[in-house]
C-alpha cells in the first residue's frame, strides 16, 4: 500500500455507496444510526471518524482538528446503503427482528429503513449450516453467480447514482476454511468457480466481484475471504484497498486493551479464560462448531501476537487462553463476556483479573462499520492499493502483507492509523519523542 507524503486526494464528490452483505444486526444498526444521526436524533459515539480528533505538530501548537475535518471523508448524507441477505426483509423488518435498537426510534427511521430491500444472496448451506433462507441466487457455477452480482453492483450504482461504491461483509461467518491451491493465482481461482470447487465460499465470490467492479471490499467477519492471494493480487491489478478480518467489538476490543498494559508493566500471565453467552443469530451460526472454529482462530491469535511469549519466555510461555461462545437466546444481542486474567507479578506471586463486560455487540461494531466505510473509500481516492494495514485498528485478525505478523496492539494500530493520515496530508508523524521541549 505505499503512497506519497502529501498523497492527491481526489475529492468526496458525490454520492458514496455502501454495499453491505448481510442485512442482519449489524447492518441494521449501522444503517439506522446512520440515519439516526443524519436527524440529529443521535451521536455517533465509537466512531473514530465522526468524533476523533489528530494532533498535528508539536504539543504547543495547539493544532488539533477533527480527523473528518484533516482529510476529505465522505459525508454521512451523502452515503447511500444497499444490501444482500438470504431473507427478505427489508433493512427496517430485519432491525425490528435484531431486536438490538428500540421499537421507538426505528419507528421515527421507518421511511428510510422500509426502502431499503436485500437483493438475492449468494449463498450455500455448506458453509453456513445454521441458516436457510429463500433470497437466494440461483446459477449453474460459482462463476455465474459472480457474473450476476457484477451485473448487479454496476446496476445498483447506475439505479443509485453514486459515483463511489465500497462494500463490507457483514454477513454470517462461514465455517473454517484452510488456504487452498485453488487460492493461489487468478487464474485457478476462476478455474475452480467455473468448477464448483468447494474451497470457494460464497464470502470469496462477494469480494472477487466488489473487486473486477473496482469496488474496495471490507471482511468484519473472520472467514478467509479477500484472504488470499488470487484476490490480493485482483485486488493489486485493480489498484483497488481491501481489509479484514473480524470487527474488533467486546472481549477481544479488551484484550487488546488490557494485554499491551500487563505486558508494558511486565506482568506475567498463567492463563486467560474467556466465556461468552449471546443470543442473537450471530450467536446461533456461531453455535455450530464448524463456523465457531473460524471465530475461535481469529480469537485466540491476538494474545500470543501482543505478549510474545518467544522474546519474553519468563513471563508468556505457555500462558494458556480458552475462549468459549454460549448461545443463550435470553440475551439477544446484549451479550456478556466474562474474563478470568491469571497474572503474576514481583517475585512471581499470582493475581486475578475479573472482568464482565454487558456490552451490546452490534452497538460496538456499528461505528466500525461507519469508519470503515469512509476510510476505505478515503484510501480509495488516495491510490492506495491492496491490504490497508493502517485499518488494523479495528479488525480481530488483522490483515497483513504475505509474510507479516499482525499487530494487535490497539495503541499501536491507533498511532499508525494517525500517522497514516498525517502521512497523506504532509504533516510531520508523530513519534513522542518530545525532545525539542527541554532544548
Ligand atoms: N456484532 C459484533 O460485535 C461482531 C463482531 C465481529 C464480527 N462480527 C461478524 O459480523 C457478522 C454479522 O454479525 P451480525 O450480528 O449482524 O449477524 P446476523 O446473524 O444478525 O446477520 C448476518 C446476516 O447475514 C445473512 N447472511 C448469511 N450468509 C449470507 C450470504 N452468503 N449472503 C448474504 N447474506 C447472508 C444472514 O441471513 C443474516 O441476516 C458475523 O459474521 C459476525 O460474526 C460481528
Amino acid at each position: 500500500m505505499p503512497v506519497e507524503k502529501q498523497t492527491q486526494i481526489s475529492p468526496a464528490e458525490g454520492k458514496l455507496g455502501v454495499l453491505l452483505v448481510g442485512l442482519g444486526a449489524v447492518s441494521t444498526t449501522f444503517i439506522a444510526g446512520v440515519e439516526a444521526i443524519k436527524k440529529d436524533f443521535a451521536q455517533p459515539i465509537g466512531s473514530l471518524t465522526q468524533m476523533g480528533t489528530i494532533r498535528l505538530g508539536k504539543r504547543t501548537d495547539n493544532r488539533v482538528p477533527l480527523i473528518k475535518d484533516f482529510v476529505p471523508l465522505a459525508q454521512l448524507k451523502d452515503l447511500v446503503f444497499g444490501a444482500w441477505d438470504i431473507f427478505p426483509d427489508s433493512a427496517y423488518d430485519a432491525a425490528l427482528n435484531a431486536g438490538v435498537l428500540e421499537k421507538e426510534l426505528l419507528a421515527q427511521l421507518k421511511e428510510p429503513l422500509r426502502k431499503i430491500k436485500p437483493m438475492k444472496a449468494v449463498f450455500d448451506q455448506t458453509y453456513v449450516k445454521r441458516l436457510s433462507g429463500t433470497n437466494v441466487k440461483t446459477g449453474k457455477t460459482k462463476f455465474d453467480l459472480a457474473q450476476q452480482l457484477i451485473d448487479e453492483i454496476n446496476d445498483w450504482k447506475k439505479k443509485n447514482k453514486c459515483s463511489r461504491l465500497v462494500m463490507i461483509w457483514a454477513a454470517s461467518t462461514e465455517i473454517f476454511l484452510k488456504a487452498h491451491a485453488v487460492h493461489k493465482t487468478l487464474e485457478s481461482f476462476e478455474k475452480a468457480m467455473r468448477e464448483n470447487h468447494k474451497a470457494i465460499a460464497p464470502s470469496m465470490i462477494y469480494a472477487y466481484a466488489a473487486l473486477k467492479c473496482g469496488v474496495p471490499f471490507a471482511n468484519g467477519a473472520p472467514n478467509l475471504t479477500v484472504d488470499i492471494p488470487a484476490l490480493m493480487t485482483l485486488a493489486d491489478k485493480n489498484k483497488l484497498a481491501i481489509c479484514g478480518k473480524d470487527f474488533k467489538t467486546g472481549q477481544t476490543l479488551m484484550k487488546t486493551i488490557i494485554a499491551p498494559g500487563l505486558k508494558s508493566r511486565m506482568l506475567g500471565l498463567h492463563g486467560w479464560y474467556s466465556t461468552n453467552i449471546l443470543g442473537n443469530r450471530d450467536g446461533e451460526v456461531l453455535d455450530d462448531p464448524d463456523s465457531f472454529k473460524t471465530k475461535e482462530e481469529s480469537k485466540l491469535s491476538v494474545l500470543e501476537y501482543i505478549l510474545q511469549p518467544e522474546v519474553y519466555p519468563t513471563l508468556y510461555k505457555d500462558f494458556s487462553h480458552v475462549v468459549r461462545i454460549n448461545y443463550y437466546p435470553p440475551r439477544g444481542d446484549n451479550k456478556e463476556g466474562w474474563d478470568n486474567i491469571d497474572i503474576f507479578g514481583w517475585l512471581g506471586y499470582p493475581m486475578q483479573i475479573k472482568i464482565d463486560f454487558l456490552c451490546r455487540d452490534s452497538i460496538l461494531a456499528a461505528p466500525i462499520v461507519l469508519d470503515l466505510a469512509l476510510f476505505l473509500d478515503l484510501a480509495q481516492r488516495c491510490g492506495m492499493k491492496g491490504v490497508q494495514e493502517w485499518l488494523s485498528f479495528y479488525f480481530k485478525s488483522p490483515q497483513t502483507a504475505p509474510g507479516l505478523y499482525p499487530e494487535h496492539d490497539i495503541f499501536i494500530q491507533l498511532m499508525k492509523l494517525k500517522n497514516t493520515l498525517r502521512h497523506l496530508r504532509g504533516e510531520d508523524l508523530i513519534t513522542h519523542l518530545g525532545l525539542e521541549y527541554y532544548d
